[in-house]
């Protein structure tokens, strides 16, 4: 719900459980006054506290800098007075900066628009305001987008500027999202990681002055990820305050925090001005990407799972949006590049008979590509691998009952490659010098309609070649030189921005062209994993990290925003190939199991026993992925805080049903049991576990003992089950 009190000129937006207000201050400037637990009051603007020195401009107009200074300002400008990190700014063709976007007019409707190229949230559910802000001198306007979820305790946040004056402008920055609180104890909560190791969770003290988390790669990226949160000091799983930032954009960003002079936390999230600049001509329009807010008065857990149900239900879309996937197997791991028809099949057969319902056909089987090191953009099939090309393969694969899906990445080009002798012109690189190669492949300026044309194109005629119903959809490398031939000099600022616009709009040609295509993306692993591209694909490769202790890190981290169905997990080869660690087979299946569960190894090369373990795991997923698709996520244990332990569960939707996993990562000597308290079952549920029976409060705040077991990396699987509810 949405409401405006005229009489005191504040807007107040409700989702169930929370509001998020804005005040106009002397009838021009849009302050921010308060987002938190719901209220009922709208007459809460003194929170802006203009009434202490230096007042509002009209009061005190020889401090209007100085009220810049300390105006929590709901979207602060640039070069008038703002120096706490502005939003938005603007350079004219004199070189001129600065900006002063005062309130123009509102508009209140039901529901949410769509935004132009970018992915965002969707649904009806929903309500929004529009506040159109406009700058007097440049003629410039910026429409900020609210749109408060009835149904989730979500906010989303979007601008739109608009050149409405007559010259043209280049605009410097542009953010999705600001919010301003009062500095108690926080902490900054971030992201961070690297290749193979990714979203590692960090909190560090919001102490005075700037905290930043940033990627400049062309990609949302390993490294830092497009969120950032302000958690109170001591915050836990169900205990303190959070305020939470999600970009849903997969390009460069920047999310910031800053504790200023007054004590206040002005936390920001948008694209990266480095490397930014966009022309805007008169009437040009530019849309910056949608920012997910979300604020949560119980602890982690909860604001996990507003998060969880916005992208389940609000941004994942399409035909697999709320199916079950298929359990697949990757022949990554299992050959490398050292494939061929009759080693694939061989490896279907066997997984068909183990229950696996999905081959999928990794790096390889293209242009001359025996290594990683060519044939980036010969998308045609190499006949000497795959005799009878991708047609009689899939057939044969459809024939043991299973489908079929291949790997590519079209977003690059070889040198060594066809299509780099023809247009060496088409891989992005500054004219002049010789482009870095990185895995030894060159980024395809995408951005020049012609190439992405050309490439969507071949990439249509391979999918319509064969029953293909995935596609695993990589991207391997960072952009690093990047200018366009194309672009005149004063647009060459656009370029990180417009490829990230190509790349949405071909996975958007791809979906409408087959709509119930299993798309995964994936970004040397987790290079990628965020809301941007989680609305074109309903899955997202995870990390090329397997072992199933570094998974347990990098899988808590994922789910502490993105639901489990979104989340690629496969049981990978023992040792395993990246970190040489044994872990039993049933330990790597209970952790692949809390995402899209698969296979990546040479089942050929099982033991009997572990074959007839994959049988056994298939059938736990059967049983358990509507709970892990749709059930609701508490983590009860995170072995990165403990070093011991690691345990999260779900619960079904209406309580009835549950699945507990307890992984010990390191065994002790000398002691005794563990305590576990579930979370999130009905107190007055009378509840079956492991042939005992429990009520839910008892399960909830005594808890249940788990034995210690012998050796590390040991798992547990728990399921719940409600026999009846009791009388109060
Ligand atoms: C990336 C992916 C891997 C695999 C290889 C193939 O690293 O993350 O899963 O597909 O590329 O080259």
């Amino acid at each position: 719900m949405i409401q405006y009190d005229k009489k005191h000129e504040v807007f107040k937006l409700d989702t169930p459980n929370t509001s998020y207000i804005i005040g106009i201050a002397d009838g021009k400037y849009p302050g921010h006054i308060y987002y938190g637990k719901r209220l009922s009051d709208t007459d809460l603007a003194y929170l802006m506290r203009t009434g202490e020195h230096p007042a509002v401009p009209s009061v005190l107009p020889r401090e209007k800098v100085s009220f810049y200074d300390c105006f929590p300002m709901e979207y602060p400008c640039g070069g008038t007075g703002y120096f706490r990190g502005e939003c938005v700014n603007i350079r004219t063709a004199e070189g001129q900066e600065g900006l002063e976007l005062t309130y123009a007019t509102h508009r209140i409707y039901e529901g949410k628009k769509k935004l132009d190229g970018l992915p965002a949230t969707w649904g009806q559910d929903c309500d929004t305001l529009e506040l159109v802000l406009e700058d007097e001198v440049s003629g410039l306007q910026a429409v900020l987008s609210y749109t408060a979820f009835r149904d989730v305790d979500a906010i989303t946040r979007s601008v739109r500027i608009l050149n409405g004056g007559e010259q043209e402008i280049y605009l410097t920055k542009v953010f999705s999202a600001c919010l301003h609180v009062d500095r108690e104890d926080f902490e900054v909560l971030t992201l961070p990681g690297s290749w193979a190791r990714e979203r590692r969770i960090q909190r560090r003290n919001a102490g005075y002055g700037v905290t930043a988390v940033e990627s400049v790669r062309g990609i949302s990226g390993h490294q830092e990820h497009p969120f950032m949160a302000l958690v109170s000091g001591g915050c836990t799983q169900t205990r303190g305050e959070v305020y939470a930032m999600n970009l849903v954009y997969s390009g460069n960003f920047i999310a910031r925090s800053m504790a200023d002079q007054f004590d206040r936390i002005q936390m920001t999230i948008g694209i990266h001005p480095e490397r930014f600049c966009w022309k805007l001509e008169p009437q040009g329009v530019f849309q910056a990407p949608e920012a997910v807010l979300v604020y949560s008065d119980e602890g982690l857990g909860k604001m996990t799972r507003i998060f969880h149900r916005l992208y389940r239900t609000h941004l994942i879309r399409g035909f697999w949006k709320d199916r079950e996937r298929p359990v697949l197997i990757n022949n990554w791991e299992a050959t490398y590049f050292d494939f061929n028809t009759e080693k694939l099949l061989s490896i279907a057969k066997e997984a068909a008979e183990a229950g696996i319902e999905m081959l999928v056909m990794d790096d390889g089987w293209f242009g001359h590509r025996d290594s990683d090191n060519s044939s980036l953009g010969d998308w045609f099939v190499n006949e000497e691998k795959l005799p009878g090309g991708l047609k009689y393969l899939a057939d044969e694969v459809n024939r043991l009952g299973m489908k079929f899906g291949i790997w590519v990445e079209p977003e690059m080009i070889s040198e060594d490659s066809r299509l780099y002798e023809a247009h060496p012109d088409w891989a992005l690189q500054v004219k002049s010098r010789r482009p870095g190669q990185c895995r030894e492949q060159l980024v395809l300026d995408l951005g020049r309609p012609e190439v992405a044309d050309f490439i969507y194109g071949r990439l249509k005629e391979i999918l319509s070649s064969a029953n293909i119903e995935y596609v695993k959809w990589d991207m391997n490398r960072p952009l690093a030189e990047v200018e366009n031939a194309v672009l005149p000099a004063d647009r060459q600022g656009e370029m990180m921005h417009r490829y990230m616009l190509a790349v949405y709009q071909m996975q958007e040609r791809l979906l409408k062209d087959f709509p119930k295509l299993l798309l995964e993306n994936c970004c040397s692993g987790g290079g990628r994993f965020d809301p941007g591209m989680l609305y074109y694909s309903p899955q997202i490769w995870c990390s090329d990290d397997t072992d199933a202790l570094e998974r347990l890190a990098i899988q808590e981290g994922t789910q502490l925003l993105y639901p489990l169905s979104a989340i690629g997990a496969h049981v990978s080869d023992c040792p395993n190939h990246i970190t040489g660690r044994r872990v039993s087979f049933e330990t790597r299946g209970i952790v692949a199991l809390s995402g899209t569960f698969g296979y990546e190894l040479d089942i050929t090369k099982l033991a009997p026993e572990e074959k007839k373990q994959i049988r056994e795991q298939i059938a736990l997923y059967k049983k358990y992925h509507h709970l892990m698709r749709n059930g609701t996520y508490y983590r009860i244990a995170s072995w990165q805080e403990n070093h011991l332990y690691d345990c999260y569960m779900v619960v079904s939707e209406d309580q009835t049903e549950a699945l507990l996993t307890y992984v010990q990562v390191l065994a002790e000597a000398n002691r005794r049991s563990r305590r576990i308290r579930l979370q999130g079952l009905l107190e007055h549920g009378l509840y079956e576990l492991e042939g005992k029976t429990y009520r839910g409060d008892t399960l909830m705040y005594a808890g249940i003992l788990i034995e210690r077991m012998k050796g590390d990396m040991q798992a547990k699987l728990i399921p719940v089950k409600l026999l009846e509810r009791v009388e109060e």
